[in-house]
């Protein structure tokens, strides 16, 4: 559901629509058998990311018995959920992601003092962990049904448009349920602890010679009693390894003549100018002029938050011709008071950069310059910042089968599955896949099904696409079952579709979808899907 609003897809369609055979080649180790095969058991399971679609795959392959291991950057679960008032290390001006800095051996362990490196020890601890996207008042924007999950509640009383902080705490209620919370001990028979909270991974290179995937870990922990932070740096070693980093751990900088200098500007000690990963609240911009870059769900979230405080709210909205072509309008809706203004041309060099920006000069595209901006706000999105490097091949990155295992080789795998109420059938596929009772198809096929887009679960409006990817699951993993053993997988509550049709209703547009296109759809044929437009294309969480 919110994926329809998620643009930074379409992205990605451009590199697929390059993506021809030969740059796919058939891997030399595909014997033409019908199922792909693994060279040996898989018994180890590293899931990185303890959002919620790593908390669904670790607690399938624990219960599926594998010894697994959680890794999260942050110190507690929730992913994009875990609300701080803590804000992210300021973002780097152009874009731009710091190299790394292994040790020669492992393990490793330094320690820092307040201002070591220039940074202080605060500084250093929000580098490792990332604070999150999410504001204080941010709110779900899809109907609760695509926010759930299995065997938690949210309470009675919830709102409609879930609060952050609802989400937060159920999504640390599904963490506690299986054992997977901060500190919560090792599970009988294993002796050894499942989570490792704090603990950012770094690199992840595969050993032929092994098969296995060898992980660089690097955990902080800040020592109250001396005022020092420690750093571990050590390896781990895993049959399978599972991505479930999210979307949106790093903020995309746009490239706009001037944006480094103006990025250079304070006010009384704050940023004048700062990408939307740093909101917070609305009293800040009480009485304040505000230019918000980007028109897509932060852009709009952010104005109409801040719209009842501020003196003047200013948009620059790029043109961008699919969007304008979806009509994708109906599902943003600005303030009224919000100045919608052309691209940003260019921000004119100031003259001093301790006395923020109202002097500043920011010329649109069409000739116009504006001035009296207090606070520019950059709304413009996220980007992929990789821990796979020699694997990265930014032109076929995407090559992922419609499960998320990773074509060139299925002992990796990428949770993509979005709203991530489906991730209960990806987390399902990944254990079953690993365990032997649910086969991949050959990787020719793979290769076959991925070029052709057999599966495109994807689209700009994307109901369908969500209930084609859930029949798929259901239809395959419960057949695999039938031959191969293993438990049965239930479909998705019928019910949940009037909540759907109510809050699209509600929200979006009155009788734009209606019981019926659901019930139509389900007496479809496969062959009969509706295909993507021009939009559409594999749903995948992960933008390289
Ligand atoms: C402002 C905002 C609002 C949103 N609103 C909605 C909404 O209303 N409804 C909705 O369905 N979706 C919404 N989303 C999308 C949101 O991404 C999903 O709801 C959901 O959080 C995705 O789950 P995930 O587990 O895939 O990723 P995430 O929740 O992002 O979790 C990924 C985890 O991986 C960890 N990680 C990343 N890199 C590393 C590393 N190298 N080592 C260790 N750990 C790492 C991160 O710390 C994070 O905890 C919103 C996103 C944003 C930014
Ligand atoms: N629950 C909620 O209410 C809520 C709130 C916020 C976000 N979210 C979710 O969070 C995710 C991220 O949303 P997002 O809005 O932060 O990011 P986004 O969807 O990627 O949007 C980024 C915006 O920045 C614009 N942009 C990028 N580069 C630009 C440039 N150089 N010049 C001008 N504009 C530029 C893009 O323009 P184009 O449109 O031309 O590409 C786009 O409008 C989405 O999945 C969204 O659903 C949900
Ligand atoms: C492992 O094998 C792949 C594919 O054959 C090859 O591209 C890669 O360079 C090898 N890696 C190492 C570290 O030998
Ligand atoms: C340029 O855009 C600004 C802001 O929307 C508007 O006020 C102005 O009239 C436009 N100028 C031209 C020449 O179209
Ligand atoms: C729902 O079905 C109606 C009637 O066929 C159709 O006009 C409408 O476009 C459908 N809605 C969506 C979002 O596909």
């Amino acid at each position: 559901m919110l994926r329809m609003l998620g643009f930074v897809a379409l992205a990605v369609v451009v590199l697929h629509v390059l993506a021809s055979p030969t740059q796919s080649p058939l891997t030399s180790d595909d014997t033409g058998a019908q199922w792909t095969t693994f060279p040996r058991p898989i018994t180890r399971v590293a899931v990185i990311g303890a959002g919620p679609a790593g908390l669904q795959a670790a607690a399938h392959l624990l219960a599926s018995g594998f010894s697994v291991r959680l890794f999260e950057r942050a110190p507690s679960p929730g992913g994009n959920w875990f609300y701080t008032e803590a804000t992210p290390v300021r973002e780097s001006y152009p874009d731009n992601d710091n190299p790394k800095i292994f040790p020669d051996h492992f393990p490793a362990t330094y320690y820092y003092s307040e201002g070591d490196d220039g940074i202080s020890l605060d500084e250093r601890w929000r580098e490792h962990w990332q604070p999150r996207p999410v504001w204080h008042d941010l709110v779900t924007n899809g109907p609760p049904a695509a926010t759930e999950l299995p065997g938690v509640k949210y309470p009675a009383n919830t709102p409609w448009t879930i609060p952050v902080h609802d989400v937060q705490r159920l999504v640390r209620s599904y963490a506690s349920l299986h054992g997977l919370n901060t500190n919560d001990p090792p599970r009988p028979p294993s002796t050894s602890a499942i989570t490792s909270y704090a603990t950012r991974v770094e690199r992840v290179i595969k050993c032929n010679a092994t098969s296995t995937w060898r992980l660089t870990l690097r955990r902080l922990q800040f020592l109250a009693e001396s005022n020092r932070i420690q750093e571990d740096f050590w390896e781990e070693k895993f049959d399978a390894v599972v991505v479930a980093t999210g979307m949106h751990t790093t903020p995309h900088v746009p490239t706009i003549e001037g944006i480094e200098d103006w990025s250079k500007a304070m006010l009384k000690g704050e940023w004048s100018m700062y990408h939307s990963q740093s909101y917070r609240h609305p009293e800040r911009y009480s009485g304040k002029t505000v230019l918000i870059v980007g028109a897509s769900v932060s852009a709009t979230d952010i104005a109409r938050r801040i719209s009842p405080v501020v003196h003047r709210l200013i948009v620059s909205i790029r043109q961008n011709p699919i969007r304008d072509a979806y009509g994708l309008d109906i599902l943003l809706s600005w303030p009224a008071n919000a100045e919608l203004v052309p691209e940003i041309a260019a921000f004119q060099l100031l003259s001093r950069h301790d006395a923020g920006i109202n002097d500043g000069r920011i010329r649109l595209a069409n000739g116009t310059v504006l001035q009296g901006v207090d606070e520019v706000l950059l709304a413009t999105g996220y980007r992929a910042n990789t821990f796979l490097p020699e694997l990265v091949n930014p032109a076929t990155m995407n090559n992922l089968h419609w499960t998320g295992h990773y074509i060139h080789d299925p002992t990796l795998a990428f949770a993509t599955a979005a709203p991530w109420t489906y991730g209960r059938y990806q987390s399902t596929a990944f254990a079953k896949v690993w365990a032997g009772t649910a086969r991949l198809p050959s990787r020719a096929r793979m290769w076959e099904d991925y070029i052709s887009g057999k599966y495109q679960f994807g689209g700009a409006v994307d109901i369908f696409a969500q209930q084609a990817m859930g029949r798929q699951y259901v239809a395959w993993l419960n057949s695999e079952s039938l031959e191969l053993g293993g438990q049965f997988v239930e479909p998705l509550p019928v019910e949940d579709r009037e909540v759907y049709v109510y809050f699209l209703s509600e929200h979006y547009k009155k009788n734009w979808f209606t019981h019926e296109n659901f019930t139509r759809f389900d007496e479809l044929p496969a062959s009969e899907w509706p295909k993507p437009g021009p939009g559409g294309n594999y749903r995948t969480n992960v933008d390289w």
